[in-house]
């Protein structure tokens, strides 16, 4: 099945990287020299999207203006002659109408956000992405769509058991192949007593219409917030639900330690830092600590 859209939640106040994230969006900080958000639309595009949907709030123009010409930029950079960076700027354009923005006017949460994209949604599934979760190689959501039939589909991950609070948690079925879990049960952000397996849900979905009637009515969940996760797992018995075990290594880059991590293996695999970063990895901080 095709999908054609992808819902971009990025709303967030972002507080875990205060104070860089004061007067900018979460989603512009860069990894190496590339802003967060446009990995994940790059990743969407790699599948075949070509509606980039997102929930923005107050604060966060920066995203649309990186998604736009910057002529002042461009005309320098042309009058220079200098080409490949000139292409390094509009690489992220699109044709025009792909993008499309809406408030989300309070932080009330994942769900809220999604569904205050539903009047930009038609009778079909469509795809949510979320930028923190940075996956190396951009080809999980691709393969998502690949795999997925009907119902609701969501990326799945194996972590520790002290973080399971942290997520939406699954409680995991029969095995549909070596990559699909059939999904019984879903919650949001369980205690470790109470989580019912340590495989939790990573931010790439598929999500059917009709999970947006669902949010509709939605009560608040966890963290007094309207939880995407509780809309999904209300489907469950109702149409399908599968949780999609991704291979590529994905970084969470919500958290300080995700995001140098993140930064320093995109750094590596670049040709020409990865000597010098090698060496002075290994010389300052391997050997001195
Ligand atoms: C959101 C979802 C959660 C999911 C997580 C993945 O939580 O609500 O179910 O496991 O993304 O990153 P958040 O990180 O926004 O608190």
């Amino acid at each position: 099945m095709k999908i054609k859209k992808a819902i971009f939640p990025v709303g967030g106040l972002g507080t875990r990287f205060l104070p860089a994230t004061k007067s900018m969006p979460k989603e512009m900080l860069p990894i190496v020299d590339k802003p967060l958000i446009q990995y994940a639309v790059e990743e969407a595009a790699n599948a075949g999207i070509d509606q980039f949907i997102f929930v923005t709030s107050r604060g966060k123009s920066a995203i649309e203006n990186h998604f736009d010409h910057s002529f002042e930029l461009e005309n320098n950079l042309l009058s220079k002659g200098k080409r490949q960076t000139l292409k390094t700027a509009q690489e992220m354009l699109k044709i025009p109408g792909s993008f499309a923005y809406v408030r989300q006017q309070e932080p009330a949460g994942l769900g809220h956000a999604v569904w205050c994209a539903r009047h930009l949604i038609g009778d079909e599934p469509v795809a949510i992405m979320l930028a923190d979760d940075l996956i190396y190689g951009g080809n999980t959501i691709k393969e998502m769509i690949a795999n997925y039939n009907s119902g609701n589909m969501l990326a799945v991950m194996d972590v520790d058991k002290k973080d399971v609070s942290s997520y939406g948690v699954i409680s995991p079925g029969n095995l549909i192949d070596n990559n699909i879990t059939e999904i019984l049960g879903l919650v949001e952000k369980p205690s470790t007593e109470n989580a019912p397996s340590n495989m939790a849900v990573v931010g790439r979905y598929i999500i059917e219409p009709a999970v947006f009637d669902v949010l509709e009515q939605q009560n608040r969940g966890a963290s007094n917030e309207i939880q995407l996760t509780d809309a999904i797992a209300s489907r469950i018995g109702s149409s399908n639900c599968m949780g999609y075990k991704f291979s590529e290594e994905r970084f969470d880059c919500g958290s300080k330690l995700g995001f140098i991590q993140a930064n320093i293996r995109f750094s590596i695999e670049r040709p020409e830092m990865k000597q010098n970063l090698k060496s002075w990895l290994e010389r300052e901080i391997v050997s001195k600590n």
